[in-house]
């Protein structure tokens, strides 16, 4: 029988249609190579929407989304829109209304791409972060009192129940059995580090650390690490090798993956997706909008060809989603940097590369 999937195409802002038709026209390379049937249903969701209709996400559309396989975002932001409308309510929004626990960031350096690390290539920088993705400071509890005096008081709870702590880890636990470095043949163990800051955030790792270890226990194959979310900035720069799989709290996440992201390529090159490991997943490139190049043809679009790798992977289609990988592989060396404007090539051509190599 013919896999076929149904995906919701959210192009999104700036640069962000530019990159998803490349990714598009990869998947359906790789759909017509492994015999997999995509059907692709455009959404126009995003800063122009809002500012013609004023509406950002309506929930009618929302309903619909839980109706698809997978979604295939581009970015999300405009440059006549407040900051924060359309990251809180479409991006995140999506995100924490599917419940899209895990936001997988796999960190990879492909062949010949600069890497601003000294002496460090593809075989050490080849790990996973696995950044919670419903909970902690992106909560949204807080607020403002005694506003414009001296007492002012802002307050932006940290929050996490055992139940969400519990479910990430887990899943971290099961990745790292998978696609841990010695389940991928290129290490003799599989490595979970946690990332924390259990010397100041006392109660927030009380929890984690216990569940951590808790879990853990069900898992003896997996080796258990702690680290704190300083000295981890530090070890990522300096000695990236020493990291398999690695998870972390949501902001904690969020601030790491962009330094990962600049020791792999840069945002031209770093994919992610936010996995509701029961429900509808969705695929994005990590970085934003890149206003200034949006409409040239100059944008890098090997992180939203790398998303929709991830996407077919998640879905089932693991050898579609590996064979788009070793095509991304096959490309970088040809190209004369992954920055905007400066590949060598235009947006449309490194697709053209992408699809070619399948
Ligand atoms: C990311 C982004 C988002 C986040 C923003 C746009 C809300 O930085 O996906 O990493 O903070 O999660
Ligand atoms: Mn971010």
């Amino acid at each position: 029988m013919k896999e076929s999937y149904k995906i919701a195409l959210l192009p999104g802002d700036g640069t962000g249609p530019e990159v998803l038709r490349e990714g598009c026209k990869v998947l359906d390379a790789a759909a017509a190579r492994f015999d997999i049937k995509l059907e692709k249903v455009d959404y126009d969701l995003g800063g122009e929407r809002y500012l013609r209709t004023g509406e950002v996400l309506p929930d009618s559309v929302l309903e619909e989304l839980k109706e698809f396989d997978a979604i295939y975002l581009g970015a999300v932001g405009h440059v006549d829109v407040k900051p924060g409308i359309l990251e809180k309510g479409l991006l995140l929004k999506l995100r924490f209304e599917l419940d899209q626990y895990i936001n997988l960031r796999p960190v990879k350096l492909y062949p010949s791409v600069e890497c601003p690390l000294k002496n460090k290539g593809p075989k050490e920088i080849d790990y996973t972060v696995v950044r919670e993705n419903s909970g902690g400071l992106y909560t949204g509890i807080g607020g403002l009192s005694r506003a414009g005096t001296r007492d002012e008081v802002a307050v932006q709870q940290m929050l996490y129940t055992y139940e969400q702590v519990e479910r990430c880890l887990r899943y971290s636990f099961e990745y790292a059995c998978k696609h841990g470095k010695k389940a991928r043949g290129i290490g003799d163990k599989n490595t979970l580090a946690l990332v924390g800051k259990s010397n100041v955030l006392t109660y927030m790792y009380e929890l984690w650390n216990r569940v951590f270890a808790e879990i853990g226990a069900e898992y003896p194959d997996v080796h258990r690490e702690y680290y704190h979310v300083d000295a981890t900035c530090l070890y990522m720069v300096a000695s990236p090798e020493m990291f398999d799989v690695v998870v972390t709290e949501n902001m904690f996440g969020d601030i790491i993956t962009d330094l990962a992201a600049i020791t792999q390529g840069g945002l031209g090159i770093a994919a992610g997706g936010n996995i509701n490991p029961e429900g509808v997943s969705m695929f994005e490139p990590i970085g934003g909008t890149a206003p200034m190049w949006t409409g040239r043809n100059a944008i890098n679009p090997l992180a939203a060809i790398g998303a929709g790798a991830m996407m077919l992977s998640t879905l089932g289609a693991e050898q579609a989603g590996c064979a788009i990988e070793g095509a991304i592989a096959e490309t970088t060396p040809k190209m004369k940097s992954q920055m905007a404007n400066e590949m060598g090539f235009t947006t449309t051509e490194i697709g053209d590369m992408v699809a070619h190599a399948l």
